[in-house]
């Protein structure tokens, strides 16, 4: 089994620790090899936003680069940690950078039911929104969300900056990464389909909306069965749930049509 870290620092400090000590969590009969992705190691082009990827094809890109390689790694990958220190209040540019590239994603996924992790990293801002932003990625690409990790490194690390160091947070933090590199284990030896969470559903109705004017996306969409259905697979879902997704097609659905009569 192959676990790949998408990895959006430039450097092997603080989120490959944490990425480091989630892999060495893992019992070593469990074969299963990590594979980092230093993003800032590969040829990656930034998006001329000529929206091609979302009305024809990803190959009509005309970026001639190595997205390709990272693209089939996290498509080989059985799960997927997307980790990034915090810059600026976000994730890294060269994060960010890829995940343009890689937008069509949002409209045709490719990596639906991998389980998926997220890390943040950070001297203390800035935690929430990058923690979202890497939420919506993942979900949006169509994962399973096991856990979100976040780490103030001021406090976690020793002599990182030592004017922060708190062993009570480090505790705390340590048990929490183990706890939750336990659960992502768990989901990729599991072999019955993930249940998607109330927000997976919502990103699941609202990304549909793409299949509207994008006849590639409708026909990626059409050709998976997934116009119709409650979700990305077929599982059983909570009557609650049910109602959740049939609200939200129906509330699409009639904003969209107000939209195109409009047009
Ligand atoms: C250019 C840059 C911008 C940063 N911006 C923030 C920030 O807005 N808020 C914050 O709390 N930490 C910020 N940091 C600190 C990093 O998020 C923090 O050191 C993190 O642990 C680094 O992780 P890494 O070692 O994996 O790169 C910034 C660091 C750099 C280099």
């Amino acid at each position: 089994m192959k676990v790949a870290v998408l990895m959006g620092s430039p450097r092997k400090k603080d989120s490959f620790a944490i990425c480091k000590q989630i892999e060495q969590s893992f019992p070593s009969d469990c074969q299963v090899e990590f594979e980092y992705i230093f993003i800032k190691n590969y040829n990656i082009e930034e998006c001329k936003g000529c929206d091609q990827c979302f009305m024809k094809s990803e190959s009509a890109c005309p970026c001639k680069d190595e997205l390709p390689l990272i693209k089939d790694k996290l498509v080989q990958a059985d799960g997927i940690i997307f980790a990034s220190p915090v810059y600026a209040c976000q994730i890294t540019g060269t994060m960010k950078k890829l995940i343009d590239r890689l937008s069509y994603l949002f409209h045709r996924q490719e990596l639906v039911g991998k389980p998926a992790l997220t890390l943040v990293t950070t001297m203390g801002g800035g935690q929430k929104p990058t923690g979202q932003y890497l939420k919506m990625t993942a979900c949006g690409w169509g994962c399973h969300l096991v856990g979100e990790i976040s780490i103030i490194s001021s406090m976690y690390f020793q002599g990182t900056n030592s004017w922060g160091y708190s062993e009570k947070y480090y505790n705390i933090q340590k048990a929490k990464i183990q706890k939750t590199a336990l659960r992502f284990q768990q989901a990729l030896l599991r072999d019955t389909p993930p249940v998607p969470s109330f927000y997976d559903i919502y990103m699941f109705q609202g990304l549909r909306s793409k299949t509207f004017d994008s006849k590639a996306d409708f026909d990626f969409w059409e050709e998976r069965g997934w116009l119709n259905s409650n979700y990305f697979y077929d599982v059983p879902l909570s009557p609650v749930k049910l109602v959740w997704g049939r609200i939200l097609r129906a509330v699409i659905d009639s904003m969209v049509k107000r939209y195109m009569e409009q047009r």
